[in-house]
């Protein structure tokens, strides 16, 4: 037995078989492939923000002294600046590297290996993800072909279950859970976790609940509005009890000094980042009735910063040979990179982030610059 083997050997078993979290290819490796400078590379495959962080939140990071000293374990500024922000006190409020750390954190505290996650796909890859990390069973609950919650199936998996997550607005379908959606979840008495990392752009939140509700924890990010993606700052409200428990089993030093120093100044400059939030709102309409006017796509409705649609197949006589796939491909080739799910409930959709207007214009001429390359290509045939 080789060494290798005999290690691996030694590991959980299920991890062994963990499928693996599918990545999304940095932009430097497109441009290197295709010779081109990375920022000419218009990145609309992350739902990342094309703003950028504020200027303030810069000026923090580089007018910060304290890299040397280890963060603060009970996060007590972020916590306060973070709670004045969705109108809570501080005991209701953790902070994490990014929601995905907490996350993580959630599915250990509630969740023992051979317990049932539930969660709503197509939805968010990292619930199942972490569940599997964990050891966890996943029960997924499709969604009903508009995306809203099959709720009779979701309360019978409920039964037995330890966690829910549900996304709200849901990536990548982009629509938000119902009043009553919620209401039935929450009335099964389950810790459920409502994820609400695209909330600012949907006008929207749940947060304010937390006071009534000690199973709903409401989950958060400064990665999409406040554009910090990079430096990972996700948090989560919850019942205080809840968030003593969390601040004790998360690992003390999990928020880094740069991203605490960026995030307070993130929220302190929060009238200027929701002016991006609000051209981002703007650009999805204009992205969304772009796509709408593409013969060959059907957009859906959404509440998040970016837009789910489908490449209708058979296509078209005059486009053949086009699927989702090779548009997200030939898009890639010429720079624009979205992303496609290999799931088969998405293999014919792509879903693409709103970007800033030139963006919108760069998707559009691609979409167009590849049928048009795939109709010569049939008449050559
Ligand atoms: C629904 C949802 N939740 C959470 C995240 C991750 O957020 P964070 O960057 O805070 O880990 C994403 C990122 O795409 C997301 O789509």
């Amino acid at each position: 037995m080789s060494a290798a083997t005999s290690i691996l050997s030694r590991v959980r078993p299920h991890l062994l078989d963990l499928p693996g979290y599918t990545p999304i290819e940095p932009p430097e490796v497109l441009a290197a492939r295709l010779g081109l400078a990375p920022d000419a590379i218009v990145k609309l495959d992350g739902n990342e923000n094309p703003y950028g962080p504020s200027p303030a939140a810069l000026a923090a990071l580089s007018e910060a002294h304290s890299y040397h000293i280890y963060p603060d374990p009970l996060q007590h500024r972020l916590r306060e600046a973070l709670a004045d922000y969705v109108g809570l006190t501080p005991e209701y409020v953790v902070a994490g590297t990014g929601s995905d750390e907490l996350i993580d954190l959630l599915v250990r505290a509630f969740a023992s290996p051979a317990d049932a996650v539930v969660d709503f796909p197509p939805t968010f890859g990292m619930y199942s993800f972490l569940a599997g990390v964990n050891g966890s069973q996943v029960v997924e609950v499709p969604r009903r072909d508009d995306f809203s919650l099959d709720l009779a199936a979701a309360l019978a998996a409920a039964r037995g279950a330890s966690l829910i997550f549900a996304a709200s607005p849901n990536n990548p379908s982009g629509n938000l859970l119902r009043d009553d959606e919620l209401m039935a979840l929450l009335a099964t008495g389950l810790p459920v976790c409502v994820d609400e990392a695209y909330a600012e752009f949907a006008g929207r939140s749940y947060a304010a609940l937390v006071r009534r509700h000690e199973n709903l924890i409401v989950l958060r990010t400064l990665s999409k509005w406040a554009g910090l993606a990079g430096l990972r700052l996700g948090y989560l409200v919850a019942a205080p009890p809840l968030v003593e428990l969390l601040l004790k089993a998360k690992q003390p030093y999990n928020v880094n000094v740069a991203a605490e120093a960026a995030a307070i100044a993130s929220l302190a400059d929060r009238a200027h980042l929701m002016e991006h939030v609000a051209a981002l709102v703007d650009e999805r309409d204009r992205l969304g009735a772009a796509l709408a006017a593409v013969e060959f796509l059907q957009a859906f409705p959404s509440q998040g910063n970016f837009i789910l649609c489908r490449v209708l197949s058979p296509t078209k006589d005059r486009v053949s040979g086009l699927d989702a796939k090779a548009l997200a491909v030939g898009m890639a080739e010429r720079g624009v990179m979205v992303r496609h799910f290999a799931t088969p409930r998405l293999r014919d959709c792509l879903r693409i982030s709103v970007g800033r207007p030139e963006h919108t214009d760069a998707v559009i001429a691609a979409i167009e610059a590849v049928a048009a390359d795939l109709i010569k290509g049939g008449e050559g045939s």
